[in-house]
């Protein structure tokens, strides 16, 4: 089988040499689309491929369409709207994600970023320190988890809230779980994103309910941009000096948002899972679930049942 790694923002060598690894041990060739600057370029090397690897990259309608032997592809990374999974389906196109591979990677920018910020972002005027301060995660998965187990080691009093994850499996991880979203708001210092981008989710995070945090309360987005309701957010930002927004996925109103200097920060790209052990933990999961698919049909990880 023909294996396409079709990758924007590239893995580090290492995932790149390990998925290779992998396929060839099961008889497969690997071929590899990085830094591609056109779709034109994705749907000519779609063409004749049997599965595909992509972390980021856009697979939609047309992507399928021009891919006319495609039968998985495998999202290395957790969050796959980047993939219309309904239309693959539609195909008969399976398509996976790589569950916790690259969580510890996120949750570390998310103090990388976090420290920055409360230190005023080094401008040499005294910060504040998160020892002892409320951190509320939002979404209690894989990134969510570690993020909890690292804001422990700061001190930091944690708590979260998760729709979808009974109160007790957040208590059993030794994390106080509040009642609902507003709550943890209302209760934090720092409010850290874990949710994923789908209908009930975007643009969720807007006025009312970043107005409900203290002062001087800290957003911090490591999820998505389209979670965040930009307009409401630079409004609340204008309407309370107080508030700090640190986010890893630019902002479409980044400009907009850079008005508000010492209480915003971006990173340049989407870093958050651009580590040497995330890429090498998502790529060689992903190329072991196309070995394991093409073996025995397995689907375990198959996101559009
Ligand atoms: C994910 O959903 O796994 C993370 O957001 C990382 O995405 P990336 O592989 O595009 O950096």
């Amino acid at each position: 089988m023909k294996i396409l790694v079709a990758t924007e923002k590239p893995f580090a060598a290492a995932a790149v040499e390990g998925i290779k690894k992998e396929a060839k041990a099961a008889g497969h060739e690997v071929v590899l689309l990085e830094k591609y600057t056109d779709v034109k370029q994705l749907l000519d090397a779609v063409a004749d491929v049997d599965a595909m690897i992509v972390r980021s990259d856009k697979v939609t309608p047309q992507v399928l369409d021009a891919a006319k032997n495609l039968k998985i592809v495998v999202r290395a990374g957790a969050g796959y709207d980047s993939i219309d999974t309904a239309y693959a389906k539609e195909k008969n196109v399976v398509v996976e994600n790589t569950p916790g591979q690259n969580s510890n990677a996120v949750a570390e920018l998310v103090f990388g970023m976090l420290v920055s910020a409360v230190r005023n972002f080094y401008n040499g005027k005294a910060g504040v320190e998160l020892k002892g301060k409320k951190l509320g995660i939002l979404a209690f998965g894989n990134v969510g988890r570690n993020v909890a187990r690292i804001a422990k080691g700061f001190g930091m009093d944690v708590c979260a809230y998760d729709e979808y994850c009974p109160k007790d499996a957040i208590e059993s991880a030794g994390v106080h779980a509040v009642d609902s979203r507003d709550e943890l708001f209302k209760c934090c210092d720092v409010v850290s994103l874990h949710i994923p981008a789908t209908p009930e989710t975007k643009q969720s995070i807007n006025y009312n309910v970043v107005n409900l945090m203290k002062k001087g309360g800290i957003l911090v987005n490591t999820a998505r941009k389209e979670v965040i309701n930009e307009p409401e957010l630079l409004k609340l930002m204008a309407d309370r000096d107080d508030i700090k927004f640190i986010t890893d996925i630019k902002p479409d109103a980044d400009e907009e948002f850079k008005k508000f200097e010492g209480r915003y920060f971006s990173t340049p790209k989407k870093m958050g899972a651009q580590t040497a052990e995330a890429n090498i933990n998502a790529g060689i999961a992903a190329a072991k679930q196309i070995n394991a698919f093409f073996e025995s049909g397995d689907t375990k990880f198959q996101v559009n049942k």
